[in-house]
């Protein structure tokens, strides 16, 4: 099969379409011919050398894909071949194929078609696990999402308000704000322009920069509520008040998809299936897709996303 190989680490040019031995199915895996994959932000940190993958993960990158299943390994239970399927991958969705644990693979949602399908299972499996299951935000609480326009900030948007909260998003310029508004969003304030601390407050913030929103995101928090730090584009130190944290009552947790064991993941995608799937089969939620690229052409996609300017998802097309 082809994939696309990181010889050395660097910029996009590091990515290129190289013919690698095919994967097989081992006990409990399921071996999918992809049909599409999409980019995340830990794709372009791992072409950089910042983020290896985790030990028995494929070293091609990818966290995601659709496609229709090849084969199935022993011990592989709900899935045979034929099925239209996507999958929350540890690695290796820029493939030909990848083998992928059978706890891990979802059905495509339906009126989504099956390349389409790539843009949901890393956003839909991070937003469900942190904003539902680790920080539980329930129907009239507020959620504050960073980076609203980004591909986990349109899922996170879109689920907050089908759940019944109110959202709040922050976006580096006015267009990506209407965006956000369009999806369903009640509040947008851009943070080149104004501290969102002093407008918003929060339940819950689900935080892609770290270390240098950490006082402000305690500042925006409201008694009880629960910051889920899952990025770290400001860094990974910041100062923690601890003084206002215990006032509020509040907490702070941090969390990564990709080292959890198989049977987390598996707990994850049931949850997705369960609660977002049915969302998604009405219309009520929709994946965002900014573009489409041949996914040979990987290189082009992470120039695109490096520039910053998407809304929502970059879909690689095998
Ligand atoms: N821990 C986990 O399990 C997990 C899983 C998936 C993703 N993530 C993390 O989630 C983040 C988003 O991932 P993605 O793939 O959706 O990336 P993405 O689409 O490239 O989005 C990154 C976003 O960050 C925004 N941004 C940059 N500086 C900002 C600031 N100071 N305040 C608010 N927003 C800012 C950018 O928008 P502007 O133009 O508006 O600045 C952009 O929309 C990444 O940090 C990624 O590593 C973590």
């Amino acid at each position: 099969m082809h994939a696309i190989v990181i010889d050395k680490p660097g910029g996009p040019e590091a990515l290129s379409w190289q013919q690698v031995p095919d994967p097989r199915p081992g006990p409990g895996e399921v071996l999918i011919d992809v049909a599409a994959s999409a980019v995340n932000r830990a794709d372009v940190m791992q072409r950089q050398g910042r983020y290896d993958p985790p030990p028995g993960a494929s070293p091609y990158p990818g966290l995601e894909c659709s496609g229709v299943v090849a084969e199935a390994g022993p011990d592989v239970e709900g899935f045979r071949p034929g099925d239209r399927v996507c999958a929350l991958l540890s690695g290796g969705g820029y493939a030909e194929k990848v083998a992928v644990p059978w706890q891990q693979v979802m059905r495509v949602p339906d009126g989504v078609d099956l390349v389409e399908a790539a843009a949901l299972p890393e956003v839909a499996c991070t937003v469900w696990s942190n904003v539902f299951m680790t920080a539980r935000l329930r129907r009239g609480e507020t959620l504050l999402v960073h980076g609203g326009a980004s591909g986990i900030g349109t899922l996170a948007v879109q689920l907050a308000k089908a759940f019944g909260s109110r959202v709040a998003v922050t976006a580096g310029t006015d267009e990506k704000i209407a965006r956000c508004l369009e999806l369903g969003a009640d509040e947008g304030v851009n943070y080149r322009e104004e501290d969102f601390s002093e407008r918003i407050q929060a339940d819950v913030i689900l935080d892609i920069i770290g270390g240098k929103y950490l006082p402000a995101n305690v500042r925006a928090l409201r008694t009880g509520g629960r910051l889920v730090v899952i990025g770290m584009q400001g860094g990974s130190k910041g100062e923690l008040n601890l003084g206002a944290l215990l006032a509020k009552r509040a907490s702070v947790h941090g969390t990564t998809l990709r080292a959890r064991p198989v049977d987390e993941k598996g707990a994850i995608v049931r949850g997705v299936v369960e609660n977002v799937w049915p969302l998604v089969d009405a219309g009520v939620i929709r994946p965002v897709i900014h573009a489409r690229v041949p996914m040979s052409e990987a290189a082009e996609a992470h120039r695109l996303i490096e520039t910053g300017e998407h809304v929502g998802k970059i879909l690689l097309v095998g």
